[in-house]
């Protein structure tokens, strides 16, 4: 079914809780009823809203915004220990991993609690405690906007990198993502080798499926800000990749900095929350805006704030961690 708002308000649609009007919102729960739309001529200027987790609106938005919402979930293929899972776009993405530690299914288990639907998971290929969610992606079901046909994109086809997909960019305003299918395992595969993870899965009896699920959502909920009580999108920043020269200077003037191996040969990958935090930004307040005081990668609404307020302080941000480091840290959030 085909539900349409017109001068839709976007508060409660927004985990930043921004106050903003979108000329037209559709919401759709079936592939062909998208088609439709786009066969039909298309509707205009569109954008993708799926749980409006990683979005800052700094106005109005004078377009539609199309939001997936059919939901569920249903094992499509079984063959030895791997269980091939099909999840809607519109589905919670925590309700998909909680279903799959109930069900004894691994692989998703690290991505507990991070806030969002299942259709925006490959998009900026989610990731948390040492897992991305590009290892367990076996397709994507997409309609092309270009050919209006639905697709399916193989998990290798999907250029998937650190917070990085060809959704963002070939496809970026060409596909609406309809659904997502996973390949999981019966075979215990614990990943617990980040931080702060192997000693809290230890303290709940070790690395079962439902300990670990447990040991991530108690770090997540110690650090991270929940959107309900307070405004906010997650990291607003990604970690920087630099030069392996940049990183040593880097290193020999602050040798406590954190470095990570990065993706590329000859890169490596920088905490943007260490050196916010370090360049003083941590707890930072602007009138209704601030950097979070316990993870300095989460900006937060204090209550009412314009997503230009936001926007501005994430710049100040950025230009604090310019100066102190030498380093550009892109945002992570989508600006609309
Ligand atoms: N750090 C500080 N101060 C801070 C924040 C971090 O010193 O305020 C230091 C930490 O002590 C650590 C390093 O910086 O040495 C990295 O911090 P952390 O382990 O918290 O991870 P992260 O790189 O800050 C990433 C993801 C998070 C994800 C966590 C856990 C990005 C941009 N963020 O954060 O993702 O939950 O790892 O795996 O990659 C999100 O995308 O919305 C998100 C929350």
């Amino acid at each position: 079914m085909i539900r349409v708002f017109e001068n839709c308000s976007l508060r409660e649609r927004n985990s930043f809780g921004i106050e903003g009007r979108a000329a037209r919102l559709l919401e759709f729960e079936h592939a062909d009823e998208l088609l439709k739309i786009f066969r039909g001529g298309g509707p205009g200027p569109w954008y993708v809203l799926g749980g409006g987790n990683n979005i800052l609106f700094t106005g109005d938005y004078a377009g539609t915004l199309l939001h997936p919402a059919g939901r569920g979930i249903r094992v499509t293929a079984e063959a030895g220990d791997r269980v091939e899972v099909r999840a809607e776009a519109g589905t919670e993405w925590d309700e998909l991993v909680a279903w799959a530690v109930r069900e004894g299914l691994w692989g998703i288990e690290n991505l507990s609690l991070i806030p969002g639907t299942v259709g925006a998971a490959p998009v900026q290929n989610i990731g948390a405690y040492g897992c991305e969610v590009k290892e367990t992606i076996r397709s994507v079901e997409m309609c092309s906007t270009d050919t209006c046909n639905m697709v399916i994109l193989n998990g290798e086809h999907c250029g998937f990198g650190y917070r990085e997909s060809v959704f963002k960019h070939a496809l970026r305003g060409r596909a609406v993502i309809t659904a997502v299918t996973f390949s999981l395992s019966r075979t215990p595969r614990p990943r617990v080798d980040y931080g702060d993870l192997a000693r809290e899965t230890e303290r709940l009896g070790g690395p079962t499926l439902r300990n670990i699920r447990e040991a991530v959502c108690a770090i997540r909920r110690s650090k991270l800000p929940d959107p309900a009580a307070m405004g906010n999108a997650g990291s607003f920043f990604r970690n920087p990749t630099v030069d392996r020269s940049v990183a040593e200077e880097l290193r020999a003037r602050y040798p406590d900095m954190p470095v990570y191996p990065a993706e590329e040969e000859g890169k490596i990958k920088l905490a943007a929350g260490w050196m916010i935090d370090r360049a003083g930004m941590k707890g930072h307040i602007d009138g209704r805006v601030g950097v979070h005081d316990r993870q300095a990668l989460v900006l937060v609404n204090r209550g009412g704030a314009t997503g230009g307020e936001v926007l501005d302080l994430a710049r100040e941000v950025q230009r604090a961690v310019r100066e102190r480091f030498g380093v550009e840290i892109d945002m992570e959030v989508n600006i609309l």
